[in-house]
């Protein structure tokens, strides 16, 4: 049974303390300006690129192409300015120093997470190569250097990340939405994970298959406190803490 409600009804310090310094934190920040003044930027280009498709089939091998304007993928795939903040201030609080996202697309969610710590170091991956080139060129254009990108698809090239990073302090699941891909992501990332990690999923209630994979993570062993903002399922291990399960409007 989930607890719900105000931060005032919010029976765990832990949780209450980030409701109160996270999730209702209005302070602003330079990076939003930044990151806005970029979106603005890709929603008035006319540009046309080929992008692979893996839509929720990628697993099964299946994948399409298709031409689509950056502005409409920046419109329907980016992360939005209220969640985009969220990340930001998610990271700037709990200071990951390895963060692995999976779903780079034009990179506004990676550059939210980057520029909140400009120590972590960033690994993003996208499967899409002409995706992942417009990406680049956003994390030029704000200079930023602490991300690292990695082309392919999530099941061939997680675990060359997993190899690579070595550890795992947060991570941000934005892609292949589908259950048995989210799990299979979810286990491969928990093999470097420690006691501190934090893991964002996003669209937990996008479909059936997510909902049935953000119950199983959410009754995981290991998985002590979930918060369920609605959009974003947001996962804890820490041992000191017990296992409770929140539901917070955002
Ligand atoms: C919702 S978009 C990511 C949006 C981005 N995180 C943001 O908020 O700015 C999901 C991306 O994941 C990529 N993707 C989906 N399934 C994938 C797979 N199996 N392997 C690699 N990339 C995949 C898609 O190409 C797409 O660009």
């Amino acid at each position: 049974m989930a607890n719900s409600g105000s931060r005032h009804s919010v029976h765990s310090p832990f949780v209450y303390t980030l409701v109160d310094k996270v999730f209702r934190n209005q302070e602003d920040n330079q990076a939003f300006q930044e990151i806005a003044n970029l979106r603005r930027k890709i929603l008035l280009k006319a540009q046309i690129i080929e992008i692979t498709d893996f839509g929720s089939g990628a697993n099964h091998k299946k994948y399409s192409h298709r031409f689509e304007r950056v502005a409409t993928i920046a419109r329907n795939s980016s992360v939005t300015d209220k969640y985009g903040r969220l990340l930001f201030r998610l990271v700037e609080f709990f200071k990951p120093q390895i963060i692995i996202e999976l779903g780079t697309s034009l990179g506004l969610s990676t550059l939210y997470m980057a520029m909140a710590n400009p120590d972590s170091q960033v690994f993003t991956i996208e499967g899409c190569t002409t995706t992942s080139e417009q990406a680049t060129a956003n994390f030029n254009a704000l200079n930023n250097s602490n991300i690292e990108q990695h082309i392919g698809r999530f099941d061939l090239v997680l675990p060359d990340v997993v190899a690579q990073a070595q550890k795992l302090d947060f991570a941000f699941i934005d892609g292949n939405h589908t259950y048995e891909a989210t799990l299979e992501n979810f286990k491969m990332l928990l093999s470097i994970a420690n006691n501190d990690t934090v893991f964002v999923f996003d669209d937990i209630h996008w479909s059936a298959g997510m909902q049935k994979a953000w119950n199983e993570i959410s009754d995981y062993e290991g998985v002590t406190v979930t918060i369920d903002i609605f959009r974003f399922g947001i996962v804890f291990l820490r041992k000191e803490l017990s296992k409770q399960k929140f539901v917070i409007r955002f």
